[in-house]
Formats: structure tokens, sequence, C-alpha cells
């Protein structure tokens, strides 16, 4: 298995449900609690491409979902990032709206780089207007795929981080990222363990 590491960003408004994604990830648990984020939380998520031949380490940055923060630390957040996690709420279609936003400013800073859209909280029933074509809308208009995920039942989360590091490991072995970013890349062989997905 070839080994590489590789930073990704985890972006969307507040309370969208950035932390307890991370946190169902890493440690299979949900919380009902709203604890915003302060400053920048770093995990690790290991995931094996078993088809790729690959084990990706995602150094998954966590910061608050203020732009008005993101603005002022971005030179440090987005540096050297690979992938993207846009983040919205399926209850709250503002926070579809701002994803554009959130996409471009990392875009700025990096160029276009793999990136997938969580439309997350799936778990709660909504009545009224469904929001599903303005997501195909906007999902289509970047050339993005998003999923819909619940943090709170795991739905989804797993695959959508998967299918990131596929399309990190697709762009960088079709030359779409340059090497030239210094992302630093662990070519080595080792026994596979892990996660398979
Ligand atoms: P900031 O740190 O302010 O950027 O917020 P955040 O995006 O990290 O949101 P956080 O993960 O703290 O979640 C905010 C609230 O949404 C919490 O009360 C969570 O319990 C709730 N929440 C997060 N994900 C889900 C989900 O998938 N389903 C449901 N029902 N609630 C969720």
């Amino acid at each position: 298995m070839l080994e590489m590491k590789r930073k990704v960003c985890l972006v969307g408004d507040e309370g969208v449900g950035k932390t307890c994604l991370i946190r169902r990830l890493a440690y299979n648990t949900f919380d009902e609690a709203y604890i915003r984020t302060v400053g920048t939380m770093v995990s690790k998520e290991e995931v094996d491409l078993p088809e790729m031949e690959r084990r990706v380490t995602l150094m998954i940055w966590d910061i608050m979902g203020r732009k008005d923060f993101m603005e002022l630390f971005k030179a440090a957040y987005f540096n050297h990032v690979r992938g993207i996690v846009a983040v919205f709420d399926l209850t709250k279609p503002k926070t579809l709206d701002s994803l554009d936003d959130w996409i471009r400013s990392v875009q700025s800073s990096v160029g276009k780089i793999p990136t997938v859209v969580m439309a997350n909280k799936a778990d709660v029933e909504m009545a009224g207007r469904s929001l599903d074509e303005d997501i195909q809308r906007f999902c289509d208009s970047h050339a993005l795929r998003f999923l819909k995920t619940s943090a709170k039942t795991g739905d989804n989360v797993k695959e959508a981080i998967s299918y990131l590091a596929r399309e990190m490991v697709t762009d960088e072995e079709q030359g779409r990222t340059s090497s030239s970013l210094e992302s630093p890349l662990i070519a080595s062989r080792s026994p596979t363990r892990g996660r398979t997905v």
C-alpha cells in the first residue's frame, strides 16, 4: 500500500455540524449539545483504498464557522490544503447559500481542489419545501458531488470522506494538483490494516 498524508479543511457556517461530523468519524459518537468551536481542531482519519493501493491519512482541520475568523487566519488554515469538506445544514437553507463563499475562499488560496459537499442533519424530518433541487443546482454548477449525511446516525459520513480521499488520489495521479505544493508524501510499502472502504 502506498501511504499518503494530506491536509483537508472542513468549512461551513456555524452550527451546521462540522465538529459532530469529526466526532462521529473519530469516536463514533454524537452529542446533542452545541459547543461552538473556538479556534481550530485538527483530527486524523485513515482511509484505506485497496482498489487504488493507497492508504490516505487525512489531517482534517475544523475551524469555527465564522467567516470573519476564517478571513483572518485563512493563510495558515488553508496552506497546503488538498481537499475540502463543505458542510451545510439541511434544516437551514441559508447555510447552503453560504457554501459558495466558503468554497471560493479556499480556492482563492489554493486553487480548485477536490471537494465533497455534506448535506448534514439528514436525520431531521423536515416539513415544507425540499432543498433537493437547490442542492442539485448548486452542485451541478460547481461540478461537485453531495451526500446527505447525519452526524447523529452516522449515515454517509465515512462514505463522503472516502469519496473525497478517492478524488484526491485521482486528482494527483492525473496531475491536476501540482506536487510543487510541498504537501508531504510518505511513499512506503506497508501491510494493509485499518478500515477498508
Ligand atoms: P461551529 O463550531 O460554530 O462552527 O459549529 P459546528 O458546525 O461545528 O456545529 P456542531 O458540530 O457543534 O453542531 C451544532 C449543533 O447541531 C449541535 O447541537 C449538534 O448536536 C447538532 N447536530 C450536528 N450534526 C447533527 C446531525 O447530523 N443531526 C442532528 N439532528 N443534529 C446535529
